[in-house]
């Protein structure tokens, strides 16, 4: 009886499809980043079949990055566009994926950004389109939000310098609601990995 559980129990781990991996990457000096980029995770948890890690950007492992198949990268804006760290880390994605010859960087894999910043229209644009930018040289599939009209937006985003400061429950809301929109598509994309 005991073998036969064991046997069945083996059955069903080799049936289950392994998870897709979204990792969440940030940079966050005072923490207001790292509060929309936790709302994003609770969002991709939700969704069945998504393994999802948050880092910051500097305790991000290569490894991480290899086994990634859809990264969400969140950057305060800095002098209106992305920080330093943020760029170094993109970098860094393009340093860790191009190891495998011939570089195929992130083909097939999904990438998206979000941003904080103290205040309204103030690099929040420059700071994700430069990320997308990016990520798109690097061959990855952007996917962006919805914002609360229903329109496509480039990511989520808040204004922080408010008061009480921070980002808003709307602005956290969004975030989840990229979560589970990323997660969603990059389980769809990548359950049948591209050839
Ligand atoms: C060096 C520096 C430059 C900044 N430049 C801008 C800017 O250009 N536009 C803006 O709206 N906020 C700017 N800010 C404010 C931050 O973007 C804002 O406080 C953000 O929410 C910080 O995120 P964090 O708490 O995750 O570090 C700057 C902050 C610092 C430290």
């Amino acid at each position: 009886m005991q073998s036969l559980v064991l046997f069945l129990f083996a059955c069903s781990l080799a049936a289950a499809p392994a998870p897709v991996r979204v990792l969440i990457a940030y940079h966050s000096r005072t923490g207001n980043t790292e509060k929309m980029a936790a709302a994003i995770g609770e969002g991709a948890a939700a969704v069945v079949g998504v393994q999802v890690t948050l880092r910051k950007i500097a305790a991000v492992t290569n490894e991480e990055i290899v086994q990634a198949d859809g990264i969400v990268l969140g950057t305060p804006v800095e002098w209106a566009t992305l920080s330093a760290e943020t760029k170094a880390f993109l970098d860094r994605i393009g340093q860790v994926l191009s190891k495998p010859a011939p570089p195929a960087f992130g083909e097939g894999r999904t990438a998206g950004v979000f941003c904080t910043a103290g205040t309204p229209s103030n690099g929040q644009e420059l700071a994700r389109l430069s990320a997308i930018a990016a990520f798109l040289a690097l061959r990855f599939v952007i996917i962006g939000g919805v914002n609360d009209e229903g329109f496509g937006s480039l990511g989520p985003q808040a204004a922080t310098a408010g008061k009480p400061p921070g980002p808003t429950a709307r602005d956290l809301a969004d975030a989840r609601r990229f979560g589970e929109r990323f997660a969603r598509l990059t389980l769809q994309l990548r359950r049948q990995p591209l050839p």
